[in-house]
């Protein structure tokens, strides 16, 4: 397992948080390479916090999103770090504590790449792979109420993905609006989620309005017939959010225009829709999925 960072906001170095926990915020960070036996971070403080994190029945636990989807290039890390912008914009009390954490758990570190490249990050960031134990500790950290998880796109990870389920209170599945996304979504629900009887719901990304409704209304008959909870919401495509890793940008901070707000607001209206704004969702309300 690696975690190899906790950051955001410039070189702060090592920070105390009230609980007495302590780690360092930092710029991105990443870890020794090649060390899956322990945490890796930077610094002793980062792991020892870890490793000391854990809750009592009065600490209230941070609710775990994991956004999953076994085929490649759907949207879970645009997805996943979005989400978590959005929700510490609308959350945010301490400016320089932040209520949201993500979790890449992806070895291709896209996120991490991301985040590097964005000079203020609203919300903090830690690359973690593989162990499911030190996800969960992630949850008793008493800073945060909303982690979420971004997992790796493909198959041969699997290992990856199910050691981050373990954590999960509900799952994000992004899907684009396209036929050859059906296959593999249905893999990841119906043999990895459903199995585990994970609360879950579909999330219809990248739809390009100027080509119409007609794969948008077909995906969404799929996706009906076979009674898996989907958010009413569907993220469009926009160049923004393509070049947003490049831009070191996250969603709430594109620029003013009408475009960038129309971008923004998909995101907004996400949040809202997943009750990430105040109290969480009851999982209940995802159908099916309900464990
Ligand atoms: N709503 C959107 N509008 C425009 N571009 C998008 C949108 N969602 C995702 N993309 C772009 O599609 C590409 C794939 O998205 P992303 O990296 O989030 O997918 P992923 O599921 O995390 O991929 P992987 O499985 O490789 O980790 C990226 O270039 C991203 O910028
Ligand atoms: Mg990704």
């Amino acid at each position: 397992m690696g975690l190899s960072r906790l950051a955001r906001r410039g070189f702060l170095g090592t920070v105390n948080v009230p609980t007495g926990l302590s780690y360092r915020a930092g710029r991105v960070y990443r870890g020794k390479q090649g060390d899956h036996n322990s945490i890796r971070s930077t610094g002793d403080d980062v792991c020892q916090s870890l490793r000391e994190a854990h809750g009592t029945e009065d600490t209230p636990m941070a609710y775990v999103h994991v956004v999953a989807n076994q085929k490649g290039g759907v949207g879970k890390t645009t997805l996943a770090v979005n989400l978590a912008a959005v929700t510490n914009d609308v959350l945010r009390g301490d400016p320089d504590q932040s209520p949201v954490l993500v979790v890449s758990t992806d070895p291709q570190a896209s996120t991490v790449w991301w985040a590097d490249r964005v000079d203020q990050l609203p919300f903090d960031f830690v690359q973690a792979e593989q162990s499911p134990a030190d996800l969960a500790r992630l949850k008793h950290i008493p800073q945060y109420r909303h982690i979420f998880v971004d997992t790796p796109g493909s198959l041969e990870n699997g290992h990856i993905l199910q050691a981050a389920l373990e954590s999960a209170d509900d799952v994000i599945v992004p899907m684009p609006p396209e036929p050859l996304a059906f296959d593999p979504t249905a893999r990841t629900i119906e043999q990895v989620l459903k199995p585990r009887g994970l609360t879950y719901r579909v999330v219809l990304n990248a739809w390009e309005p100027r080509d119409g409704r007609a794969d948008l209304d077909q995906t969404e008959k799929y996706i009906d017939a076979r009674g898996w909870p989907r958010t009413k919401v569907v993220v469009r495509r926009y160049k923004l959010h393509t070049r947003a890793s490049a831009d070191g940008l996250v969603v709430t901070q594109y620029p003013k225009n009408r475009v960038a707000m129309e971008a923004r607001e998909d995101f907004f209206r996400l949040a809202l829709e997943l009750g990430l704004g105040g109290t969480v969702s009851a999982p209940a309300a995802a159908g099916n999925g309900a464990r």
